[in-house]
C-alpha cells in the first residue's frame, strides 16, 4: 500500500497516541490555547485540548495561544460540485450529481454527503487550528439559502462541530430578488431587511453556532448595493443587522473594480471605494481584502487598503489554491509569500485571516502532494503568524515523510537517509516561491497570464471584447522603448495610497525595491540597475534564467530522495516536477521572445 492510496492526509497519517494526559485549567487565558508539559496537555477549553494534542504530536512543548480569532478557509465550491479555481477534483461538500466522477472514501451515509471525508477534513483543519469554513463560492448561487441546501449545511455543521469548525456561507446580495421572493434587493427597503432577518432566523434555528456571511458585491458582475444607488456600507450593515441578534458576522470583500471607479488604475480602486466608508460599518462587519491590490499574483506589494481603515475591523484573504502560481501542477510553497505580506501589514491590524482552499476530492486532497504543505502552512500561520517559513516547512516535511512517527510498515522508509537530505529539501521548499516569481514575472511584472484559466504566459494578450483589466498588455505596457506602469506620483498615483515610509520608498525610483520596480515604474530597456550592474533587459534575462535553474535543482533533489519515498507518491510528484520544469522554460522563452522582439521592432 502506498500512503497516497488511503486518501489520508500525509501529515496526519498516524492515530493520536493514547498515552497523552489531558487536563482542564480554568485559570488559563480565555481562548483555545494550550500548555504542553511532557505528555500532558492542559487547556481552558475542550478545543484547546484538541489543538494541544496535535501540537504534541508535532513535537511542541510549552504554552501557545491562537493569534487570530478567525482562522477561516474559503471554499470556492459551486453547488454543481465544481470548484472555481480548484485544481484537486470536485467539491468535498457539494457532490456532482449523476456523474461518474470518483469520490474517494465514499463511506458516508447518503444524502449526497461523504460524512467520513468531511470529518477527516475537519480533523485535518483542527490539527492546525483552523476554526471556520465558508462552504461555497464567493460567486454565490442564491439557491444556497433555500430549504434543501440549509438542511444539508446543517448536517455539514454537525459533522464539523466536534472539530471546532464553524460553518459560514457566501451569499449572493441579490438573493431575495433572484429567488423570486421580492421584486428588489435594495438594502434600504424594509421588505428586503425583513427577508434577510427571517432568513437569518431560519439558518440559526438549524445551526445555532452559524458563523455568518461572506459577500462579494458589485464585483465582476455580482449584484450589490450599487444596483440601487446604495453604498457598500448600506449593504453590509443591512446584513449585519440581520445576523447581529444571533452573534453572526459579515465578511464583506473589498475586491472590487470596474464598478463605480471604472477606468481608474485597477490597483487603486479598493481604496477609492472603501476609504470614505471607514467608520460607517456596524461592529459585526469585517472588511476582507486580498493581500495584494490586484489579484493573488506571485508577487505584489501589499494592498494599501490595510493602511486606510482604522475604524473598521479587517481580515486578510490569502489564496492557498495557487491560481496564479502554477495551480496544482507546480511545487510552490506559499509561506514565504504570506510572511512577506505580514512584514508590511502587521498581524496586529487584523482580526482574522481567510485562505482560499486548495482542497478537493482528489485522493491526495490537493492535487499535488506538496500543495498540502500550503494548507498546513496557512493553518500554522493563522495560529502564529510569527512562525518562520523554515520552521513550518520543517514541521510539514517531518510529519509527512517521517521520521517523527513510525512509518506504515509496508512503506520502505529509511529515515536516516532521508534525514540527511532534509536540509536540501527544506531549502528548495522555502526558495520555491521566489523561483516561481523569477520564471514567471520578475522585477514587479504581473498578470501576464493566459486569459481565463491563468495557467501559462501570454504577454501579448489583448482582446477587444474583454475589459482592458483582463488583458495582459494592460499590465506591462511594453513597447519598443520601455516597459512597466508608472504608478508613481507622476503616473497613476497609486504610490500615494501607501503609508510612509512606503509611499516615498515606492514613489522614488532610486529607493523602489527591485522586486516592485516595474509594478511602480515605467523604464527604458537600457535602464541601468545600480544594484547589479545590468541593464533592465539583462536583469530580466538573468532572473528568468535563475528561476529555470531553481526548478532544475528541485528536480535534481527529488531524484536523490527517491530511495526513501514510496514509489507511487514519488512518481506523482516527479511527473508534476517535470511539467513544472517545462512550464518554467515556456514562461522564460515566451516572455523573453515577446519582449525581445518588441525592442527589435523597426
Ligand atoms: C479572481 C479569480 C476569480 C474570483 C475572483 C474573486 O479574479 O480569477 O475566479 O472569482 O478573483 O476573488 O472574487
Amino acid at each position: 500500500m502506498a500512503w497516497a492510496e488511503d486518501g489520508s492526509l500525509l501529515w496526519l497519517r498516524n492515530p493520536v497516541p493514547s498515552d497523552i494526559a489531558l487536563r482542564f485549567d480554568p485559570a488559563m487565558p480565555e481562548d483555545d490555547g494550550y500548555r504542553i508539559d511532557g505528555r500532558t496537555v492542559t487547556a481552558r477549553t475542550a478545543l484547546g485540548l484538541l489543538y494541544g494534542k496535535y501540537a504534541l504530536l508535532r513535537g511542541e512543548q510549552g504554552e501557545s495561544h491562537p493569534f487570530f480569532k478567525l482562522r477561516i478557509l474559503n471554499h470556492w465550491d459551486n453547488l454543481d460540485g465544481s470548484v472555481e479555481r480548484g485544481y484537486a477534483g470536485n467539491s468535498i461538500f457539494w457532490a456532482i450529481q449523476n456523474s461518474d466522477v470518483p469520490v474517494h472514501n465514499n463511506q458516508g451515509s447518503g444524502g449526497g454527503l461523504d460524512t467520513v471525508l468531511i470529518s477527516r477534513y475537519g480533523e485535518a483543519c483542527a490539527s492546525i487550528g483552523i476554526n471556520g469554513t465558508v462552504l461555497n463560492n464567493v460567486n454565490a448561487s442564491p439557491k444556497i439559502l433555500t430549504g434543501g441546501y440549509l438542511k444539508k449545511i446543517r448536517r455539514v455543521a454537525d459533522i464539523l462541530r466536534p472539530w471546532g469548525i464553524r460553518v459560514y456561507l457566501s451569499v449572493n446580495f441579490g438573493s431575495p430578488k433572484a429567488l423570486g421572493e421580492l421584486k428588489t434587493a435594495d438594502p434600504l427597503n424594509p421588505k428586503v431587511k425583513r427577508w434577510w432577518q427571517k432568513k437569518a432566523a431560519e439558518i440559526y434555528r438549524q445551526i445555532p453556532d452559524f458563523g455568518g456571511f461572506l459577500v462579494k458585491a458589485n464585483s465582476e458582475g455580482q449584484p450589490g448595493p450599487f444596483d440601487y444607488g446604495r453604498t457598500h456600507a448600506d449593504g453590509a450593515n443591512m446584513l449585519a443587522d440581520a445576523l447581529k441578534p444571533f452573534g453572526g458576522i459579515v465578511m464583506w470583500r473589498s475586491f472590487v473594480y470596474g464598478a463605480r471607479h471604472q477606468g481608474e488604475d485597477r490597483v487603486k480602486q479598493a481604496v477609492s471605494e472603501f476609504a470614505e466608508l471607514d467608520g460607517l460599518f456596524r461592529d459585526n462587519v469585517i472588511l476582507q481584502s486580498k493581500n495584494g491590490p490586484l489579484d493573488f499574483q506571485p508577487r505584489e506589494p501589499y494592498a494599501p487598503i490595510f493602511d486606510h481603515m482604522s475604524r473598521t475591523p479587517q481580515m486578510a484573504e490569502l489564496q492557498i489554491t495557487q491560481e496564479y502560481l502554477g495551480q496544482s501542477r507546480h511545487l510552490v510553497f506559499l509561506a514565504p509569500m504570506w510572511q512577506e505580506f505580514f512584514s508590511y501589514v502587521s498581524p496586529d491590524r487584523l482580526v482574522g485571516i481567510a485562505g482560499v482552499a486548495n482542497i478537493g476530492t482528489d485522493t491526495n486532497w490537493c492535487g499535488h502532494h506538496f500543495s498540502q504543505a500550503n494548507w498546513y502552512a496557512f493553518g500554522r500561520l493563522a495560529w502564529n503568524p510569527a512562525l518562520s517559513s523554515e520552521q513550518i516547512a520543517a514541521e510539514w516535511l517531518r510529519l509527512t515523510f517521517g521520521p517523527v512517527h513510525p512509518a506504515p510498515s509496508a512503506v520502505p522508509c529509511d529515515d536516516t537517509g532521508l534525514a540527511a537530505l532534509y536540509p536540501r529539501l527544506l531549502s528548495l521548499l522555502v526558495r520555491s516561491r521566489e523561483a516561481c516569481v523569477d520564471y514567471m514575472m520578475p522585477l514587479g511584472l504581473h498578470h501576464i497570464f493566459r486569459f481565463d484559466h491563468h495557467m501559462g504566459p501570454d504577454p501579448g494578450g489583448f482582446r477587444d471584447d474583454y475589459p482592458i483589466e483582463w488583458c495582459p498588455v494592460y499590465y506591462h505596457r511594453a513597447n519598443r522603448d520601455s516597459i512597466g506602469v508608472d504608478r508613481s506620483s507622476t503616473g497613476t498615483g497609486a504610490t500615494g495610497q501607501y503609508r510612509e515610509p512606503y509611499r516615498s520608498i515606492y514613489d522614488n525610483l532610486a529607493s523602489c525595491p527591485l522586486e516592485f520596480l516595474l509594478w511602480f515604474h515605467r523604464l527604458p530597456w537600457s535602464y541601468p540597475i545600480r544594484q547589479t550592474g545590468h541593464t533592465l533587459w539583462q536583469e530580466l534575462e538573468f532572473r528568468y534564467n535563475r528561476g529555470v535553474a531553481e526548478v532544475d535543482s528541485l528536480v535534481d533533489i527529488w531524484q536523490q530522495v527517491r530511495p526513501y519515498i514510496d514509489e507511487q507518491r514519488w512518481q506523482e510528484v516527479d511527473e508534476r516536477l517535470r511539467f513544472q520544469q517545462q512550464d518554467a522554460r515556456l514562461w522564460r522563452d515566451t516572455c523573453l521572445k515577446y519582449f525581445g522582439q518588441l525592442q527589435d521592432a523597426p
